[in-house]
This record gives C-alpha cells, structure tokens and sequence, in this order.
C-alpha cells in the first residue's frame, strides 16, 4: 500500500510558525523608539526589557525551527505556475532571513553602542565587544528599519496565503492550520 503523503505541516512545524508570528508581532508592537537616549532612560526599561526579551526568544525559536526542519517531512505542495514557486521560495527565505538578522542586529548595536542586554526580570547581559559607538549607532539603526521591512513581508507572505485560499482554493493557508480545521476537498 503507498503511504498517504501529508497535506499539513506537523504539529510542531505548525507551533513554531503561529508562536513566531505572535513574538514578531507584539515584539513590534513594544518595539522602543525615538533617540538613544529616550531608548534607554528608566522609565522604559519595562518596553525595552519587554522587546529585547521577546527579540531573543524569536532568535531562539528560529534557531529550533531551522534545526526542526531538518528532520521533519514537508506536505505536498499543490502544483503552482513557475512564477509563484519562485516568489513564494523568495519571501520565505527573506523572512528566515530577517528572523535571524533582526535579533542579531540588535543585539550588535546595543553592544557596540556600549549597552548591556536588558531583559524582563532585571536580567542583563553585560557587552563581550568593546565600544565603537557610531558602528553601533549605525547598526542598531539598521535593526529598526530591519523590524519594520519583517513586517511588510510577513504582510505579503500572508496576503497570498489568503489568495491561495480564497482565490487559487488550493491547501496552502490550510497546510498551516490544525488537523481539526477542515481540508479542502
Ligand atoms: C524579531 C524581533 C524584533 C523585532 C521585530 C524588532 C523590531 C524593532 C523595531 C521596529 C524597532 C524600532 C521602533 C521604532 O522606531 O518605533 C526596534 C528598536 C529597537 N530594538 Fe528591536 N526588534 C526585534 C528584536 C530585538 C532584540 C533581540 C533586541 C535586543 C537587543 C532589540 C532591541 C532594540 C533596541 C535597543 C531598539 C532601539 C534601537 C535604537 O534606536 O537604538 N530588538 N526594534
């Protein structure tokens, strides 16, 4: 008998994928804005220990995704026009991409700048490079334009799951959805 293929991703595929969109989102959300000193003055250490605190655990869930992906077994993707596999194989890349570069971009112009890691629960992780205050400066720019082209992209990459979905029909959107949610016939 030739064993069924699967049409969903596995639970724990489908765990990394919702639990990182989430991190990503209210990682955003509470992301400290405005000059460096307003970015470090006491009364937004709760935001900025908030925002780095869920930055790295992105940085860690990426690192168990990569790393779980190299064990688990892919759905069978429906059959797309050249074009779309292309552009889909593009924007996923770039969000792995940007799932790694944002954390470690921070983390980079923090340290640099001179900060330590400033996490919830009063946890800090004290620079390991010595200052070289403009590179930082510079860096830790990049990562907030960085924090906000992950969500434009996480934006397209979710806007043509819905196309697929309510346009194309196919099982695109459904592959990452829990076995209760229905299948396409
Ligand atoms: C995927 C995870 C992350 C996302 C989406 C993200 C996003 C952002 C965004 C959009 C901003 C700019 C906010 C604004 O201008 O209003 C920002 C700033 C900042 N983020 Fe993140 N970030 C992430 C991870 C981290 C991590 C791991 C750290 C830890 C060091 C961190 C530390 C900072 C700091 C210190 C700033 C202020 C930068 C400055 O101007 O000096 N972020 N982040």
């Amino acid at each position: 008998m030739t064993p069924t293929l699967p049409t969903r991703y596995g639970t724990v595929a489908q765990t990394f994928h919702w639990l990182t969109a989430i991190v990503v989102l209210v990682a955003f959300i509470y992301g400290p804005g405005g000059s460096e000193q307003r970015v470090y003055q006491p009364s937004r250490d709760f935001e900025r220990q908030l925002h780095e605190t869920l930055g790295l655990c992105v940085l860690a869930l990426t690192f168990l995704r990569v790393l779980w992906k190299k064990f688990d077994s892919q759905p069978v993707v429906p059959p797309a026009a050249r074009w779309m596999e292309l552009t889909a194989k593009a924007v996923q890349s770039a969000l792995y991409l940007l799932l790694l570069l944002v954390p470690l971009t921070a983390i980079a112009g923090a340290w640099l700048e001179g900060h330590p890691l400033t996490l919830l629960g009063g946890l800090q992780v004290a620079s390991p490079v010595g200052i070289s205050h403009d590179l930082g400066a510079s860096i830790a720019n990049l990562h907030t334009w960085l924090g906000d082209a992950i969500l434009w992209i996480a934006g397209v990459h979710a806007l043509a799951a819905v196309y697929h979905h309510h346009l194309l029909k196919d099982q695109v959107l459904v592959s990452m959805l829990p076995n209760w949610m229905p299948t396409r016939k």
